[in-house]
């Protein structure tokens, strides 16, 4: 199966999330709901899109003690989503709690750890006190997320192939940080690449936003990754 395209609903509102999502009803396979819509909706939004027919990937990027982590997950089990994601940066007994907690209540789930933000640099990592390049401090989160027992992984495409080296091949990983060519600067984005750049270095989904959002015609804008990924109609 070539790359797919996850679309990053960062909207205000199921309004503005509407028009978007009918248009690409039966082109665009997965949408991303993260903490600005499902903050405002909860989780009756999550029913309503997936209703819609797309697969839902929950970004609530969970990082707490592994005791409230897990019974985060087993809160959210009953919801009709296929990704959720939990910081690796939580540590090994957090990763693995949240790991038994899926295994437990929704063995399909797929939990994927997000390893360094993509809006981190270098710069930005040492403020926190991580003074390792962001490419080892992904690949150890990699290591600790893969010891844990996760199936998937979100990181930066420039990764990618870091990670295709070290980890087994049903490795999902998933990358925002995604800038299609041509396009003017990267927002918050530092660490990007275009859609076939990161499909070729490896990518099993990627996530884009702004770049489909902001554009004047958002469905064409998704379609247009989709073809560039591959797919067709
Ligand atoms: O608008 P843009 O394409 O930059 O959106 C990227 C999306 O991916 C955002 O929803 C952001 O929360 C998410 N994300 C990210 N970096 C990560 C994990 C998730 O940008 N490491």
């Amino acid at each position: 199966m070539p790359c797919d395209l996850i679309l990053a609903l960062d909207v205000p509102t199921r309004e503005a999330a509407a028009p978007i999502l009918r248009q690409l009803q039966g082109s665009l396979r997965w949408v991303k709901i993260g903490l600005q819509m499902f903050t405002a909706h909860g989780p009756d939004y999550v029913r309503e899109v997936a209703d819609l027919g797309f697969n839902v990937f929950l970004d609530l990027k969970l990082h707490d003690i592994p005791n409230t982590v897990a019974k985060s997950v087993e809160s959210l089990a009953p919801l009709p989503i296929g990704m959720l994601t939990l910081h690796t940066c939580g540590g090994r007994e957090m990763l693995a709690a949240a790991r038994v907690a899926q295994q437990q209540t929704r063995p399909d789930l797929l939990l994927l750890g997000v390893t360094v933000l993509t809006s981190m640099d270098a710069a930005a990592l040492a403020e926190t006190g991580v003074t390792a390049a962001p490419a080892d401090q992904v690949a150890r989160l990699a290591d600790l997320a893969a010891a844990a027992g996760l199936c998937g992984l979100v990181c930066s495409p420039l990764e990618v192939a870091l990670l295709r080296a070290r980890l087994p091949a049903d490795v999902q990983l998933v990358t925002p940080g995604i800038r299609p060519a041509g396009e003017s600067g990267g927002d918050d984005q530092k660490r990007v690449m275009t859609p076939a750049e990161a499909a070729h270095a490896g990518s099993s989904y990627i996530v884009v936003g702004r770049p489909i959002l902001k554009a004047k015609d958002p469905a064409a804008a998704a379609r247009a990754i989709l073809a560039e990924l591959g797919w067709k109609g």
